[in-house]
């Protein structure tokens, strides 16, 4: 994969849709998820989530998915919040902004729902993907134990168990122009 030639500028950040699923999958490397992303873009046209990818000419290199949590009885903002999950950038293209850029326009579809917050969690091992969520103003909030379950793509249950840091960030108000 050539990424030498890749800046910031041919970067898009964009909404995914179905035609992005195979891409997803990252030339087999993340077969086994097809099936949780399916059901993410499902719920993605339900309005539960957003998918979030980046294309640098017209390849997919990274996403972002942002689920919508939480009620809005209490009538404050307070009761909304987004959770991000399934961040991934290729290893060609890291470390130029990429994940950054993600990041920052899932916060901001947050705050045009009215989220009050973003929350995340991180493997206690992945200090790189901590610090850069740390630069980007998430403080760790506890831990997690880490365990779900997933159908992969031959149907086979699979468990996993990753210990996480819980994270998150209060969104400040989208601003409105008058
Ligand atoms: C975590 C991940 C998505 C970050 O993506 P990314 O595109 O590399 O993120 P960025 O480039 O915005 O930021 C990474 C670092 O590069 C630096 N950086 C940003 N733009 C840069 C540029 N133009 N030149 C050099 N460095 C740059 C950032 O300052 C950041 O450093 P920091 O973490 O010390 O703050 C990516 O590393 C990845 O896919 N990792 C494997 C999967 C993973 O761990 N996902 C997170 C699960 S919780």
């Amino acid at each position: 994969m050539q990424a030498e030639s890749a800046s910031l500028a041919t970067v898009t950040i964009r909404i995914g849709c179905e035609a992005d699923l195979p891409a997803l999958e990252w030339d087999g490397e993340y077969r086994h998820f097809r099936q949780v992303y399916r059901r993410a873009m499902d719920e993605a046209r339900r309005g539960q989530r957003a998918l979030l990818v980046a294309e640098v000419e017209g390849l997919v290199v990274g996403q972002l998915f942002v689920q919508f949590r939480g009620t809005d009885t209490s009538g404050e903002r307070g009761g909304r919040y987004g959770y991000l999950h399934a961040f991934r950038v290729r290893p060609p293209y890291r470390n130029r902004g990429i994940g950054t850029r993600l990041v920052t326009e899932a916060e901001t579809i947050l705050r045009q729902r009215g989220c009050g917050k973003a929350l995340l969690a991180v493997a206690l091992a992945n200090q790189p993907a901590l610090a850069l969520y740390q630069r980007l103003g998430y403080t760790v909030t506890g831990r997690d134990r880490g365990e779900w379950a997933y159908l992969d793509h031959q149907g086979r249950v699979c468990h996993v168990h990753e210990p996480s840091y819980v994270l998150e960030k209060p969104l400040t108000p989208a601003t409105r122009l008058q």
